[in-house]
């Protein structure tokens, strides 16, 4: 089969690689008609992300057609239609019991990381009757693919951590698909303004057609002072971090309110500075989570109701044999005005 490969840091290729097999009984074989590539794909290929090792089949996001099931699979069968979660759980461990399925001690964010992942024709999905969601006829598959992991990234990570509610004023630093993810799921808790923080004026543009109140571009360096005036110098309720950088938290911590929140979302590469000499003294609660992916069938009810729109993260389509080419778009974003890449396998819809 085709599948994307990890050779380190830069250095992706398409490559045939042997079709999973069932190892576990639990194990599923799902046929991948539709994935896409995550912000924390990117940090992959920079290096960020020391599990990925050379050979890895990246991709944690997707939709497809169970292929093949374990003995123990009880509630799938061969032909359904389904979309995979970025985190696997046993349901058994002590972490899952906490529902922290992504720390589940069997499991947790593997794909594309510590298991062969989603960018190929076939994946195996450990745990199937925990990982898939049966996809209900009338749910796009494109809108479907975005709770694999970004719509409960910026649901879970960022609004729910962030604590999010009526009257609320939130910055969100970061308007890539999980900010953006945070912008459209922060609405749902009714905050009174939402401040968008980014570098490229294109994802600031549809932030704002998204819901932010206010946009601010940060490339001149001055977003916290930008935000501290835009709030008459009150600061924000919640800060979400959704980039994964040292500058961009420090705008975060520039700009809490005393009583704050301020949520991580993003997947950090490097150590950040935290400025307890000031934040000590601010009543702030500073929070970071791995998904757990708990959300994912609310969201799925929300994009079958019509509630959430999930579809409109999308900007752009390909087909798998041209991932490379969907790799450079999403990485150059601002350039090529690129949102969320949807990746379609044609052989695998036919
Ligand atoms: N915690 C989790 O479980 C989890 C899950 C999924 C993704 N993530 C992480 O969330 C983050 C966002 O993911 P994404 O898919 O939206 O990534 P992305 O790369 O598409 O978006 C990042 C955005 O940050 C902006 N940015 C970069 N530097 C900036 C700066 N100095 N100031 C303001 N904006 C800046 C970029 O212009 C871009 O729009 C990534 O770090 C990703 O790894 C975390
Ligand atoms: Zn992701
Ligand atoms: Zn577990």
């Amino acid at each position: 089969m085709k599948a994307l490969v990890f050779h380190g840091p830069d250095n992706l290729a398409l490559e045939d690689k042997p079709k999973p097999a069932i190892i576990q009984a639990t194990d599923a074989i799902v046929r991948i008609t539709m994935t896409t590539i995550c912000g924390t794909d990117l940090h992959i290929l920079k290096g960020d992300v020391p599990t990925v090792t050379d050979g890895r089949i990246l991709g944690h996001e997707g939709v497809g057609i169970i292929d093949e099931i374990g003995d123990d699979v009880i509630g799938f069968h061969k032909g359904d239609k389904v979309l995979i979660s970025l985190i696997t759980s046993c349901g058994r461990c002590n972490f899952c019991k906490k529902a922290m399925y992504s720390h589940c001690l069997n499991g947790g964010w593997q794909l594309g990381n510590s298991i062969d992942g989603t960018q190929a024709e076939y994946v195996r999905i450990p745990f199937a009757d925990n990982g898939l969601y049966l996809l209900p006829p009338d749910v796009d598959d494109e809108a479907a693919v975005m709770l694999s992991c970004i719509l409960p990234t910026g649901l879970e990570c960022g609004t729910l951590k962030g604590q999010v509610k009526p009257g609320d004023i939130v910055a969100i630093v970061g308007a890539g698909p999980v900010g953006l993810a945070a912008l459209l799921t922060a609405q749902l808790y009714s905050p009174a303004e939402i401040v968008m923080i980014d570098l490229d004026d294109y994802r600031l543009e549809v932030a704002r057609s998204f819901g932010a109140t206010q946009v601010v571009n940060s490339s001149d360096g001055k977003a916290a002072e930008r935000v501290m005036a835009l709030t008459q110098a009150a600061g924000v309720d919640v800060a979400i971090e959704a980039v994964g950088l040292s500058a961009t938290f420090e705008i975060c911590q520039a700009i809490i309110a005393p009583g704050g929140h301020i949520a991580n979302v993003g997947v950090h590469g490097k150590s950040v500075e935290f400025h307890l000499e000031r934040l000590w003294a601010s009543n702030i609660t500073l929070t970071t989570r791995l998904v757990d992916a708990d959300s994912t069938p609310m969201l799925l009810r929300m994009v079958q109701s019509g509630r959430l729109d999930a579809k409109k993260l999308i900007s752009h389509r390909f087909e798998l044999s041209e991932i490379l080419k969907a790799y450079n778009i999403f990485g150059n974003a601002a350039k090529e005005h690129a949102l969320k890449v949807v990746i379609n396998n044609v052989s695998a819809i036919e």
